[in-house]
């Protein structure tokens, strides 16, 4: 469909309101339903999932060390609206069509409350997963400020259920931030990229069968899903009205497999000032920013003195990334515009500070247990592509076990052809370094060789990450210090389509 750009303006999602708040803890109730909302001026209504009657979900906004509790509520229909492929691990027949489970991503959460995808319950909690343990989820908000988001992840469907509109932020906020003077209230815009695609009538359009169909199946998962038009805070191409001043925006990547490398088409620099995990050491003039699947990177925006412009945010991000084909500049290559027509409010005194959090970085000599872990791929019965973590089915024994306050680093193989953007629950870890290897040797006698210099993580990457872009042939290292909790967590590719079929494991934190 060939939709006009820049003519809905950008939504900022509401502020959640808790049910019940005092001293001790805060308690949220989150309704999950079905319903229309328009993504775009010229398409008719669009039938959506989303939390209390908004896609994406409203915001949380809470402070770190506050105790909240979130009972997630499911009250969507019994039949699901997009496509669902039964020969999935845990999404066969017989077991309810709608479940959901949410999970906070990129915060330290207790087991009980993580969203672990077989802890999924339908409707009024009818059903349940047999990881199910209990109705109301418990943050504890250990994390200073950061931009977090919730999301569906239950197995099986997580990729249909995102894809629907199950997905909102979830902002940390801290002292320490406050006395930093960023741009702050209606100038901080936390901003969810997702790219989807519509039918004439507007409702979601996701393919029931890959190019090449399976035929013994009436729908089969795809390896990935490429929607042809961008959604920003649930409004296709939107335009954004801002005053001549500095701006903080968060962008997350929300979507399902896309990658992103955004720039302003002014090449005027983003003022990088955050990492998946919260805020870094010092700011980072960067022309571009590349976000995979469920990165966030946090920016200010210097609008000062550009009364009057308009400014295009692009992207020019391949498929595959990085090296596939480029993508269409009029279509996916342009994501909002930022129209510099509102008159100054007040002057604007926020700061990009020149210092902002020490980090202190984990060096490899305190790491007590070092794994290799290889991303892998193989056929499966229909002749489709299954990519896999270790060569490891959902279901095989847990095999990592890290120990409660070890440090560890993990050296993450990718032997596939495709680029997996890897996550941790429980864990915000630190990029070591990326390098080249011998992927035939390795597969062949178990050997790894390397077959060029480690190169550092990007600047953009210098700061507490959850997710990092393992490319194909290259060994990346991440280095992490499991707790403080114990319990059973996941580790995943976020490209949904990925994560669903079945490049996802258990691990288990032990005391
Ligand atoms: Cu954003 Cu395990 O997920
Ligand atoms: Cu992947």
């Amino acid at each position: 469909m060939n939709l006009s750009k820049f003519v809905d303006e950008l939504p900022v999602p509401a502020v959640l309101k808790p049910r019940y708040k005092d001293r001790f803890h805060t308690y949220y109730e989150v309704n999950m339903t079905q319903f229309k909302q328009s993504l775009h001026r010229d398409l008719p209504e669009t039938t959506v999932w989303g939390f209390e009657g908004a896609y994406p979900g409203p915001t949380f906004e809470v402070e770190s060390g506050e105790k909240v509790f979130v009972k997630w509520i499911n009250n969507l229909p019994d039949k699901h609206l997009l496509p669902i492929d039964h020969t999935v691990h845990g999404a066969h027949l017989g077991v309810p069509e709608v479940r959901t489970v949410i999970h906070l991503h990129g915060a330290s959460v207790e087991p009980e409350s993580d969203g672990y995808p077989e802890a999924w319950f339908t409707k009024g909690f009818e059903q349940v997963g047999p990881h199910f343990s209990k109705e109301i989820y418990r943050y504890d908000n250990f994390m200073p400020a950061c931009t977090l988001w919730y999301h569906d992840h239950v197995i099986g469907i997580t990729r249909l259920n995102v894809y629907a509109g199950l997905a909102g932020f979830y902002l940390v906020r801290d002292q320490r931030e406050r006395e930093l003077n960023l741009p702050s209230g209606q100038f901080d815009i936390p901003l969810i990229i997702q790219d989807k695609s519509f039918l004439p009538d507007g409702s979601l359009s996701y393919p029931k069968q890959p190019k090449k169909p399976v035929k013994e199946l009436d729908t089969s998962i795809i390896p990935e899903f490429l929607g042809d038009a961008i959604v920003v805070n649930g409004k296709v191409w939107p335009y954004f009205n801002v005053e001549p001043r500095k701006y903080r925006f968060r962008l997350l990547n929300g979507s399902n497999t896309r990658f992103y490398r955004l720039k302003l088409d002014s090449e005027q620099l983003l003022y990088q000032i955050a990492t998946d995990s919260g805020l870094i050491e010092y700011p980072n003039g960067i022309k571009e920013v590349i976000l995979a699947p469920a990165e966030r990177v946090e920016v200010i925006i210097d609008f000062t003195k550009l009364e009057g412009k308009r400014i295009v945010m692009t992207n020019d991000a391949p498929f595959p990334f990085p090296d596939g084909e480029p993508v269409d500049s009029n279509t996916v290559g342009k994501v909002m515009e930022f129209r510099v027509v509102l008159p100054l409010s007040g002057n604007d005194t926020s700061v990009i500070p020149s210092f902002m959090v020490p980090f202190p970085k984990r060096r490899v000599q305190t790491a007590s247990k070092f794994r290799f872990l290889a991303l892998t791929s193989k056929m499966d019965q229909y002749g489709r592509e299954v990519m896999l973590l270790n060569d490891q089915d959902w279901d095989a024994p847990i095999t990592e076990n890290p120990k409660l306050g070890q440090t560890e680093v993990w050296y993450l193989l990718n032997l596939t052809t495709d680029t997996h953007p890897i996550h941790l629950h429980l864990v915000d870890f630190q990029v070591i370094d990326r390098r080249a290897f011998d992927v035939e040797k390795y597969k062949q006698k178990g050997i790894l060789d390397y077959t060029g210099q480690a190169m550092p993580p990007t600047p953009q990457e210098r700061g507490r990450k959850d997710t990092v872009i393992a490319y194909s042939n290259q060994v990346t290292r991440i280095i992490m210090k499991f707790g403080p909790y114990t319990g059973l967590y996941v580790w995943h590719c976020h490209i949904l389509e990925h994560e669903d079929y079945v490049m996802m494991r258990p691990f288990c934190v032990i005391p």
